[in-house]
This record gives structure tokens, C-alpha cells and sequence, in this order.
């Protein structure tokens, strides 16, 4: 029965040890409490580290056989391991850098070596267990090498990955210096997560700029292989959440807590300690109000519970101390006998204490500087059984694009942050319970259950869809069938597209003129006797003349408005006018002003605008822009507006390749009949085929091609094994 792996780097399950004795105890963090209740299904498991060094085997064995009878397995990590992998260049290289806290960023050689070595280590141990039929699924940026090296010894299972922190922008990924083996090791996965589309922009941009790969729609061709990214954002344990806010115990406990904090309202803070929470700053704002507000003083207080992490890290042992500084000067300030402003708690607490403290806050303050996703929010909307309470909730909090009826707050805006406060506290109770119940709905319906389905679904789509380009790859077989085809045949009539075909492309279109190997292999084909060979392009006539002149050959000029049969002159294919094309070249003039290194390129019938040179992503927007701003001119004037690669490209609607493949297929009846494209403009010649033809689009984008190669070289090879027949 195949199994899901889930791979990170902490289990949810974490031991200490006292006197001796193992103790086994829940992880805190978004990661573990998230997928808490999915990995126990089935034969599945949850490979990661049990969060403490274990030197002792006997003991390793003790803990390995505890673990394995809850579908756990756990990953030891000797202590120099956690010192230069974990707390190293997991948490103060990927985690600052991720967070846009580059001054906290530390690069070192040795710590970046350690983290290769630890993934190594986690390829390892998942060998032991994987088996064929298997789903891998690896999560957050401890384990960003895995997906990669998992791939390298199992090249076709399934591998989803998810990021449970922000992607950041190319600006702050570049500084990495060891940014592209990062991308390469995320790329080896089939999908990848991330939880707002901002991330996933901000991924696809880092993969276009430092690997030179280009998406569509989110879909990325690497080594041939299709990876797909999409945006999905975690949800929660709903029931679980509003089931324990209803349960005997936390009722009990909030009975308890009340008695020793009065009627006063309060205001919740749970956190892990970490400087990306903003904790500080959510002090101040409490203080300040404190001192715009005094007739609040006594009747409000914050509870601020932060749950320990990484304090062996210098920043978090920082933090620590400014946070219990700040607790002290506002208790030291405010405080009177009968009323503490901060009931602050350094230590983590169980589920029905966190449902209490959720039950009876009539505000939740969320409010990091920067958060993948943030869970306690959604946690305490789904313990507000009775609808009331108010999130004020920051806007560089990933879960903050799902909620949008929180108070919404830039948690540097400390006039706003305590403006937020008040308007949260004073609020009526029906605008609470409208808020609410809408996120509510929400948030039941886009919870931890249905966000793994659509994993799991997203990811076999992506390996459904890479069998189908599977079988269309021209591998061996079908191309020896193809050579003896082509060694049978008496008449073949071959089409070849240009640019990105026989050639790859040009920063500057002109210099793509043929080298000497294809000027061989053209040379070959044209000579022998039984061949018609064509270049079908989308050049303009002189250019192929240029270029083409030398050899006994075809030609189809600007995607079909020219044909010249060998030997003779260029005829027009259809009756065209050209009459439109000074109002749109305007238009275009207004674009290269606006956009530098890009150009307009002139043809008798045709117009192109051409962005390869122009700075990356700009491009992309301008071309959406140019797009919508033609749309209705070109309507009025049958003209159709086309998008390929780097180009915008305005023509008549009247012509396209296949009119031009048409005329020629009339021409020359064949017995062997080959055509070869990479782009849209390639899809009309493949349409215009008989059945019986040998059509090859090089790339692997949905095509009405038969076959498919990876590159221009598989195409020299091919017409290089023909010749050789
Ligand atoms: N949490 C916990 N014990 C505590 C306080 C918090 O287990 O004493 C949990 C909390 O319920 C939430 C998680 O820790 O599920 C924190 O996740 P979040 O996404 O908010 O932040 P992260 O720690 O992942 O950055
Ligand atoms: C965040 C990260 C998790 C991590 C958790 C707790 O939620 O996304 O990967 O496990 O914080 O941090 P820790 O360093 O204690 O594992």
C-alpha cells in the first residue's frame, strides 16, 4: 500500500530528558500543530528530528521504537549538527533572510556546509523507507536541498514541498550566496506550496532570474520535467479548535483564570519568541495606549504568553531580555494593587489553557512584522464560539490576504496600532459578531483537511500531466521508427520552423543567422534528391533570403504571408493591406519610449515588439498593458495581437503557418512528411498536417504536435541521423 512520507525537520512530537528520564511532549510552531492530526492515517509517517541531541544509541533505540509505534521516525542530530544546521543556517541565515532581517543575516561557508550535510542526512534515512509508489512530502526551509537530492535516487516518485515562511523578493534571496543550489534543491520537488501568492510570485521571480527559467501559469519546465507552484494557504483544525473551546476542562479553567483576573477586558498575545512576531512593538503600542487612553487603565490588561524557541540563538537571547524590560517598565509604571496591565507568561501552555485564554480575550492582538502564515489568529477565531471578540490582525501576516474583516494594521504605524486598540475595545457587539461569523465561514471551509486534499490533488495533477508529456517524448524507439520511415519513403516534404527550432534565440534577432553545423545539416537535406525541404518562420522575407539564399529550399515568410517555392520569387499567400499598420507602430513608438531595450521590429504585413533586452519583469507588464491596449483597436481592424517568446507580435487575422504548410502540402504529395516548431505560431503548421505525419514540438507545453523534444540540440540530432541514412 503506497504511503505518504511527511519530512521536516521537527516532529511533532518533541523528548526532553530529567534524571534520566525521556519525556514526551507536543511541538509548538505552526508546522506541527498544523499537520498534527494528518500523518497518523495508514501506513504513513512523519520522518524529522525529535528535537534534542541523543548521543546514546541505546537510547536513540529506546526513542526510535517509542516513536515508530505513532508513525514517527525520528532523524538524530548530534550536537555540533544542531549548532551549525538548526540554530546556524536554518535560523540565522534562512530565517532572517526570509524575513526581511537582512542585518540579523549571517553567511558562513562552514554553517551553509553543515546544512547540505543534514539534508544529506534526512536523504539518507527516507531511503531506508521509501518505496515505489511512495509520496514524499517535504516541508519549510530547514529541508530546502531535500527535494533535489530525493529526486537524484528516485527519479519518478512524487514530491510535494511546502514553505510554511515568506518566500522573500529576489532583492533579499540574491544575497544568498548559495542561491541557486537552494532553487535547484526546491526544484526537484513535482509541487510546491506557499502559503499567499505574493510568495509564490516571489519564487517564480528568483527561479526566472537566477536560473533563467520562465513560467506559465505557474508551470516550470526543469531538465524536461514539468513543475507546477501554486498558492495554498494553510487552514486549520477547525473542530479541533471548537470543540476544545467547548470542553469541560477549558470551561474549567476559565472559570479558575477569571476569578484571579477580575472583570476587566483583556487582550490576548500568543507567540513563539522570535523577532519576526513583532513582540516588542506590541508592548509599546499597549503602553502608548495606555498613556492616550488613561480612563482604559484598570480595566484592560494583556495577557502575553511567548512560548520559548531558539534561545540559544544570540537575536532570540536578545529579544528575551527587550521584552522583559519592557513587560517590567509598563507593570513598573501602571500597576496597582488591585490591577496588573501585563500578565506576562515565558513558557508554553496545553491546548485547554490556550482555548480558555481564547475564550475569554475580547481582543486578539496578531500582530507580527512578518509571518508566513500565522495560525493562532485563525485559532482564535474558531474558539469564538459566541461569535464575539476582535483580531487586530498585521497585514505582513500571510493569513492576514484570508481575513480581511480583522482590523488590519501595519504594525510599524504606532498611531494606527493604538488607534486599532481602541476602536477593537469599543467596538458593539454586533459589528463583532458580523466580523466574526465571516471569517468563521471561511475558515471552516478552508481548513488543515481540505488545504492536505488539495496538496495531495494538485501534486498527482502534476504527475498525471508529466506522464502524458511522458509518453509524447520522442525517445529511441519512436525515433528509430521515424529514421527507417524517412529511409523508406520516395518523397518527403519537411517542415522546419526557425528560431527556436533549428536555432536558439538572440538577444539581438539579427545575429541568429545559421552557424556552420546547420548549415551542414541544411546543406545535407536540401541535396538529396527525394526531399522538399521548407523553413516555415515567422521572419520577414529579406531576412530568410539572407540567410537562406545559399540553399535549394522553400521558404515561408512572415508566418505565411510570403511563399517562395524553390528556385523562384516570393508571392504573396493571401490579399493583404498594410494600411493599419502606421496607427499601431504609434502605438508601439509609445511603448519603446517608455519601456528601455525594447524595440519594434518592422515586416511587410506584420508588426512585433520585442522585450528580450528589457529589464526583467518590466517586460511582462508592459506586455499585459500593450496586450489590453490593442485589444479593441485590433478588433476594428482584423488584425490579431500574439504573444511568444520575448515578442508581442500585431498581424492580420487572415494569415497564419498553416496557409503557407497548406499550399505546399498540395504542391508536393509526400509518403514521409516531418514538421518541427516550438511556439504558437508552430501550431498552425501541426494542425495543417495530415494524420500520418511526424509533427515534434521542441518544449513540452500542451501541443497539437504528436512528439516532443527538450531542445534545439534534439533537433540537429535528429536531422543529423536522417541525413546519415
Ligand atoms: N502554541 C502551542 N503552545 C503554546 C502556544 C502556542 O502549541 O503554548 C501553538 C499555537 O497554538 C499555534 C502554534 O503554536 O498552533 C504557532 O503557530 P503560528 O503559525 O502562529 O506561528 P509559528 O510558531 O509557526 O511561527
Ligand atoms: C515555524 C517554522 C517551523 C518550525 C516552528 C518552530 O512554524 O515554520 O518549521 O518548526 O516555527 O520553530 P523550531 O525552531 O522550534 O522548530
Amino acid at each position: 500500500m503506497p504511503k505518504t512520507i511527511i519530512v521536516s525537520n521537527r516532529l511533532p512530537i518533541k523528548i526532553s530528558e530529567e534524571a534520566g528520564v525521556l519525556s514526551y511532549n507536543p511541538s509548538e510552531g505552526g508546522l506541527a500543530t498544523g499537520l498534527g492530526s494528518i500523518y497518523k492515517e495508514g501506513d504513513n509517517i512523519w520522518l524529522g528530528w525529535p528535537g534534542m541531541a541523543v548521543p546514546d544509541e541505546a537510547k536513540q533505540d529506546e526513542i526510535a521504537a517509542h516513536l515508530a509505534g505513532q508513525n514517527m521516525r525520528p532523524v538524530f542530530l548530534s550536537e555540533k549538527e544542531i549548532e551549525d544546521f538548526y540554530e546556524g543556517f536554518s535560523n540565522e541565515t534562512l530565517w532572517p533572510n526570509f524575513h526581511y532581517f537582512s542585518q540579523y543575516t549571517v553567511y558562513d561557508e562552514a554553517l551553509w556546509l553543515a546544512y547540505r550535510q543534514v539534508n544529506r542526512k534526512f536523504a539518507r534515512e527516507l531511503e531506508y523507507i521509501i518505496e515505489e509508489g511512495d509520496t514524499v512530502w517535504v516541508h519549510d526551509y530547514q529541508l530546502l536541498l531535500l527535494p533535489e537530492m530525493v529526486r537524484e535516487e528516485n527519479r519518478h516518485i512524487a514530491i510535494g514541498f511546502f514553505l510554511h515562511i515568506p518566500f522573500p523578493s529576489y532583492e533579499s534571496f540574491r544575497q544568498i550566496p548559495w542561491r541557486r543550489e537552494l532553487l535547484n534543491g526546491m526544484l526537484g520537488a513535482d509541487f510546491l506550496g506557499f502559503h499567499t501568492y505574493d510568495d509564490m510570485r516571489h519564487f517564480l521571480s528568483s527561479v526566472n532570474r537566477l536560473a533563467g527559467l520562465s513560467n506559465a501559469n505557474g508551470k516550470i519546465t526543469v531538465d524536461s520535467r514539468l513543475v507546477m507552484v501554486d498558492a495554498l494557504p494553510m487552514g486549520i483544525d477547525y473542530e479541533k479548535y471548537e470543540q476544545s473551546a467547548a470542553s469541560p476542562d477549558t470551561l474549567e479553567r476559565e472559570v479558575r483564570y477569571r476569578t484571579f483576573l477580575g472583570s476587566g477586558k483583556l487582550i490576548l498575545s500568543i507567540d513563539r519568541l522570535d523577532y519576526s512576531k513583532g513582540i516588542p512593538q506590541r508592548l509599546r503600542a499597549f503602553e502608548r495606549f495606555l498613556y492616550t487612553y488613561p480612563d482604559f487603565r484598570g480595566k484592560v490588561s494583556l495577557i502575553m504568553i511567548v512560548v520559548p524557541s531558539r534561545d540559544t540563538v544570540p537575536k532570540y537571547k536578545q529579544l528575551k531580555e527587550e521584552i522583559d524590560l519592557l513587560v517590567g517598565r509598563i507593570n513598573g509604571h501602571f500597576s496597582r494593587l488591585n490591577w496588573t496591565p501585563v500578565h506576562y507568561f515565558y513558557r508554553s501552555f496545553p491546548l485547554s489553557a490556550l482555548s480558555a485564554f481564547y475564550r475569554m480575550a475580547h481582543v486578539a492582538m496578531v500582530t507580527p512584522l512578518r509571518d508566513g502564515m500565522n495560525l493562532v489568529c485563525k485559532e482564535y477565531i474558531a474558539s469564538r464560539l459566541d461569535k464575539k471578540g476582535v483580531l487586530i490582525l498585521s497585514e505582513m501576516a500571510g493569513a492576514s490576504k484570508e481575513l480581511s474583516d480583522a482590523i488590519l494594521i501595519n504594525p510599524n504605524n504606532m498611531e494606527h496600532f493604538v488607534e486599532a486598540l481602541h476602536t477593537a475595545l469599543v467596538m458593539p457587539e454586533e459589528q463583532q459578531k458580523r466580523h466574526m461569523g465571516t471569517m468563521q465561514v471561511s475558515l471552516r471551509r478552508y481548513n488543515i483537511h481540505s488545504w492536505v486534499k488539495l496538496f495531495m490533488e494538485r501534486l498527482s495533477h502534476v504527475k498525471k500531466a508529466q506522464e502524458a508529456l511522458m509518453t509524447r517524448l520522442l525517445d529511441d524507439t519512436l525515433t528509430n521508427q521515424l529514421v527507417q520511415d524517412y529511409a523508406k519513403a520516395k518523397r518527403r516534404l519537411i517542415f522546419l520552423d526557425y528560431d527556436g527550432t533549428l536555432t536558439g534565440f538572440h538577444p539581438n534577432p539579427e545575429d541568429a543567422a545559421p552557424d556552420e553545423s546547420l548549415i551542414y545539416l541544411l546543406e545535407k537535406l536540401t541535396t538529396d534528391p527525394k526531399n522538399e525541404t521548407v523553413i516555415i518562420s515567422g521572419r520577414g522575407r529579406h531576412t530568410l533570403d539572407n540567410w537562406m539564399s545559399r540553399f535549394d529550399i522553400h521558404l515561408v515568410a512572415e508566418h505565411g504571408v510570403w511563399l517562395r517555392r524553390k528556385g523562384g520569387e516570393f508571392t504573396m499567400l493571401a490579399r493583404l493591406n498594410d494600411g493599419w499598420k502606421s496607427e499601431i507602430m504609434h502605438v508601439l513608438e509609445g511603448y519603446v519610449n517608455r519601456t528601455p531595450g525594447s524595440f519594434v521590429e518592422e515586416k511587410d504585413y506584420s508588426l512585433v515588439w520585442h522585450y528580450r533586452k528589457v529589464e526583467t519583469g518590466l517586460g511582462e507588464v508592459r506586455t499585459r498593458e500593450l496586450t489590453s491596449h490593442l485589444k479593441y483597436l485590433a478588433a476594428n481592424k482584423n488584425l490579431q495581437v500574439l504573444e511568444g517568446d520575448m515578442v508581442v507580435e500585431i498581424k492580420s487575422s487572415d494569415i497564419h503557418k498553416g496557409k503557407g504548410a497548406a499550399s505546399l502540402l498540395e504542391a508536393f504529395p509526400a509518403d514521409f512528411i516531418m514538421a518541427c516548431g516550438d511556439d504558437w505560431t508552430d501550431e498552425d503548421t501541426f494542425m495543417a498536417m495530415p494524420p500520418e505525419s511526424y509533427t515534434i514540438k521542441v518544449g513540452s507545453t500542451a501541443s497539437a504536435a504528436k512528439y516532443s523534444v527538450t531542445t534545439v540540440e534534439d533537433i540537429r540530432l535528429l536531422l543529423q541521423k536522417l541525413i546519415e541514412n
